[in-house]
């Protein structure tokens, strides 16, 4: 399976010997932890900060290049940290400011940058801009809110009817001081999750002070959540198919990331990376201009098809749209908000959107489980930074069969779709849950398969998905042409993507139902599943050494 591969002592001198050329956001391997679920260190069964630092060797070992944390901050976790009291503090249930001091020097000091998530579009109603607001009609953190009368003569009706992100609707109505009922506030979310004015200067000057706290802590770069939507058409008008959408992507939103630049480009070595769902490829570029964020996650390739000719569209898509801007691609799989990808490449239906929820239909996990494998070279050679969540290196696969009273996603109310699923604690180590996460009963329960697909039990493995990561990472940090910011496709038979970086690499991918020749080339490097008497079959990608 490895032909060429790594010993694991290799490894690790070939991080301390490869470095990019170029900023190290333009090409880095970027690891999601999702804090409830990485690994719980005080036995509450939730995950905390002092379970990342006892396990970050796991992340050394791995060969990332940095941590993407999501919200670890004091929050009434109405939407699992996405809604933050306070962004200059750390949640008690994941530890102390000063621990996360401690986890960005020991991450640094494994070679570990530190990418925190800032959450701009709302805050929790337990932040006390929101207290205060909500306290008193005539306080001017009312302003730094949406609060709007109602329609209808006792302004019992909403003052617009969009729908929210969630589904659901987007506004509560407040109740006065003195008992009657008040004005309504706006929350694209949930009602525990109000939406900042960002035509408000204090909310603009609060939100660089936020950033500069992070970056003076030594944190590496921000991930900014739900990007697009922080302006609102003022006027609040009907969402119409053909007029511009009342709050996605309004213009408004640009000169609050060059502000934001200004503030990274104050630190050496920085970096911005917003989500952004964005259908038309040029309104997600504009983002990405020369004087706002590096980079953004690439939801297109995540919710493509495993189909070729969808995804060579896709890539392309993808790196026109980044050329014409000068910024580096991404690839993302898998993140915590959306079903992992050995489900997804398992079923019929292998695309992903929030609208078309495919929950409970069938799954062939084997199947998945080998594309997963072929999409992780697929992803892990292509030009640009690649995403890495949290688990996806073990292979795991979404848990559909959390018992109802146990799910904690807001969404799941809204719209039937949980996404508790892909957030289940991770597996280390034993052969019955709670696999080494935790002493105690974990937040969400782990399927008992799992056994499998522990930490312990993969490592050594030559087959397990965590060493073919473990090879691919390595091999990625060693090779010259992964490091070259372009791509050439290479002739292939129908069904099959093959591309070169540089002159003497190559991944050849066949998404074909028919095992394929490779192209000529000097060695085998890594292949996702055995070769077939030299062929390479479905469902398996190969790197290659080319002849030069
Ligand atoms: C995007 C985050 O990834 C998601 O988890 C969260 O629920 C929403 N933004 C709201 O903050």
């Amino acid at each position: 399976m490895r032909p060429d591969s790594l010993a694991q002592t290799d490894r690790k001198q070939v991080k301390v010997a490869i470095s990019a050329p170029g900023p190290w956001w333009r090409d880095a391997v970027i690891y999601q932890v999702y804090p409830r679920s990485f690994a719980d260190g005080d036995g509450d069964g939730i995950g905390d900060i002092d379970g990342i630092r006892s396990h970050l060797s796991h992340l050394a070992d791995l060969g990332v290049d940095a941590i993407w944390m999501s919200p670890w901050y004091p929050s009434p976790m109405a939407d699992a940290g996405y809604d933050v009291a306070d962004f200059r503090d750390i949640d008690p249930a994941f530890g102390t400011l000063s621990e996360a001091e401690a986890l960005i020097s020991e991450a640094h000091a494994a070679g570990i940058r530190m990418i925190v998530d800032i959450v701009p579009n709302h805050l929790s109603s337990e932040h006390v801009w929101f207290k205060k607001a909500l306290a008193d009609p005539a306080a001017p953190e009312r302003e730094l809110f949406w609060f709007r009368p109602g329609r209808g003569e006792h302004g019992d009706e909403m003052p617009t009817d969009w729908v929210g992100e969630f589904g659901g609707t987007t506004w509560t109505r407040t109740t006065d001081p003195d008992g009657t009922p008040g004005d309504w506030y706006l929350h694209l979310f949930t009602p525990e999750q109000p939406d900042l004015n960002w035509e408000h200067p204090t909310v603009r000057a609060e939100f660089e002070d936020i950033l500069r706290f992070w970056f003076d802590r030594g944190v590496d770069g921000i991930r900014i959540d739900s990007a697009a939507l922080l302006f609102k058409d003022r006027t609040l008008p009907a969402v119409v198919e053909g007029r511009p959408h009342p709050f996605h992507d309004l213009d408004e939103v640009h000169d609050v990331y060059r502000a934001w630049r200004r503030v990274s480009d104050s630190y050496p070595d920085r970096a911005l990376i917003g989500e952004v769902w964005m259908p038309e490829v040029e309104r997600f570029a504009n983002y990405l201009r020369p004087d706002e964020l590096h980079a953004a996650f690439n939801f297109d390739f995540l919710g493509c098809a495993w189909d070729p000719e969808l995804m060579r569209a896709c890539i392309d898509r993808t790196l026109d749209a980044h050329r014409a801007v000068g910024a580096p691609a991404t690839w993302v799989l898998s993140n915590h908000d959306v079903t992992r990808h050995v489900t997804r490449y398992g079923r019929t239906t292998t695309t992903f959107s929030f609208e078309n929820n495919l929950d409970g239909t069938p799954v062939d996990l084997e199947l998945g489980t080998r594309r997963a494998r072929a999409a992780a070279l697929l992803s892990l050679s292509l030009p640009g930074a690649t995403y890495v969540y949290q688990g996806e290196e073990l292979g795991l696969w979404e848990n559909e069969n959390i018992p109802v009273d146990r799910l904690q996603d807001p969404m799941y109310a809204r719209r039937g779709h949980s996404r508790d699923g892909c957030r289940v604690p991770l597996p280390w180590s034993g052969d019955e849950p709670p696999f080494g996460f935790s002493t105690a009963e974990p937040w969400l329960p782990q399927p008992a398969e799992w056994k499998d697909r522990t930490v312990q039990a993969q490592t050594g493995d030559p087959s397990s998905m965590l060493e073919l990561y473990r090879s691919a990472i390595a091999l990625r940090r060693a090779e010259g042409g992964l490091h070259e910011p372009h791509m050439t496709w290479l002739p292939g038979a129908p069904g099959v993507l093959a591309y070169a970086r540089g002159a003497a690499f190559a991944c050849v991918l066949n998404m074909s139902p028919a095992a394929v020749p490779l192209p000529a080339h000097r060695s085998v490097l890594l292949t996702s599943s055995p070769l077939d008497g030299g062929d390479l079959p479905p469902d398996t990608a190969a790197w290659l050494r080319l002849a030069t």
